[in-house]
């Protein structure tokens, strides 16, 4: 009985400490929380809130970094790198119907752990992009791969493929593209349904495109340096026939400033914009994230979603995402810091 009352206070402060933390964090992530059975919150979003963590339909912290973007019968999917505080656990793959709600479908891609294969266990799988091959009816997922232990020595292109868009994915191989190094990388399909594959190679220094192959399961061998000012992060998008390439520069998981890259075809040549695609405070460090995909929002004309990466090296697990739409002021791109905002911004 003494000792109860001993603990009294003790027990109080934890109690009303747990009541606080559960009091911010349902402010931070805002509106209609659920509890499930689990006990976690899973939270109905309305709006996007740049930067802060994002909870998937569970309750669970969304673990897909590096990300990329699919549309398949009204659902987008999120495939991403499943990180732990450093490790990289494979693609996770996330599903949702109107891009604020995500569930966590599947581990797409896992790395082997009987140790065997280029993607054994301790390997680094990064930036995974899954595209559709409508001549095979296959998805394929293409990824910057290092090996076990070699750090980012190998700076390879891998790629892998499954007949469901969840997966799981069969590791298929991989390669330097035409013998170049490849780390950072992003894909794009074009209208005529060619897919390109854009990299940065010879230690970051060049930032280099190539054809895939017509099931996308390869190079071609037509490729073609873009341009040699040690870019990385390649994301790009197309509108009314101009391509644009956003890139970061090279600082590892630091944020720098973004360059935005033009050009009428994917070959080039492709033109410097002198001025700073992103604007406003925090402009210059890319809103202390890193560039790794131009979501196309659907049903909606010239409606892209700019999408990066703030890293958090000592946790990348804990790394956030920054969305943003991108506007336009006479036919330039520009993107603009909001703390939320929501899908009305393209009406
Ligand atoms: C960055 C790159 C990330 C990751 C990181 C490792 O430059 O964009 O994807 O590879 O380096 O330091």
């Amino acid at each position: 009985m003494n000792g109860n009352k001993r603990y009294l206070p003790l027990l109080l402060l934890g109690f009303s400490g747990v009541l606080t933390i559960f009091a911010c964090r349902s402010r931070a992530i805002s509106k209609g929380n659920q509890s499930n059975n689990s006990g976690k919150t899973a939270t109905a979003y309305r709006a996007f809130h740049p930067g802060s963590t994002w909870y998937d339909k569970a309750g669970d912290t969304i673990n897909a970094h590096g990300g990329g973007f699919i549309f398949v019968n009204g659902k987008y999917y999120w495939f991403g790198e499943k990180r732990g505080r450093h490790a990289s656990e494979g693609v996770n793959v996330y599903s949702s119907p109107d891009l604020y709600n995500w569930r966590w479908e599947a581990l797409a891609l896992a790395p082997d752990s009987t140790g065997a294969s280029d993607i054994a266990n301790g390997c680094l799988m990064e930036r995974p992009k899954v595209i559709f091959n409508q001549q095979t009816g296959k998805y394929v997922m293409w990824f910057h791969l290092e090996l076990k232990g070699q750090s980012y020595k190998a700076a390879r292109a891998a790629v892998a493929v499954s007949n469901h868009v969840t997966g799981p994915y069969r590791f298929v191989s991989s390669f330097r593209p035409n013998n170049n190094m490849s780390r950072d990388m992003t894909l794009f399909v074009d209208d005529d349904g060619s897919a390109y594959q854009f990299y940065a190679s010879r230690e970051n220094y060049d930032l280099r495109v190539t054809k895939l192959s017509a099931d996308y399961l390869s190079a071609s061998p037509e490729d073609r340096l873009l341009f040699s000012q040690h870019r990385e992060a390649p994301a790009i998008f197309k509108q009314n026939g101009t391509y644009y390439l956003v890139t970061s520069g090279c600082t590892g998981w630091t944020p720098n400033k973004a360059t935005l890259h033009t050009s009428r075809s994917i070959w080039g040549p492709w033109q410097q914009v002198e001025a700073n695609p992103l604007k406003g405070p925090g402009a210059d460090s890319t809103f202390g994230g890193q560039s790794t995909f131009f979501l196309s929002v659907q049903n909606k004309k010239d409606a892209f979603i700019f999408i990066a990466d703030r890293w958090n090296p000592r946790n990348l697990r804990d790394s956030r995402y920054l969305w943003l739409p991108v506007q336009f002021q006479n036919g330039e791109p520009f993107i603009e810091w909001k703390d939320e905002w929501n899908l009305q911004v393209f009406e």
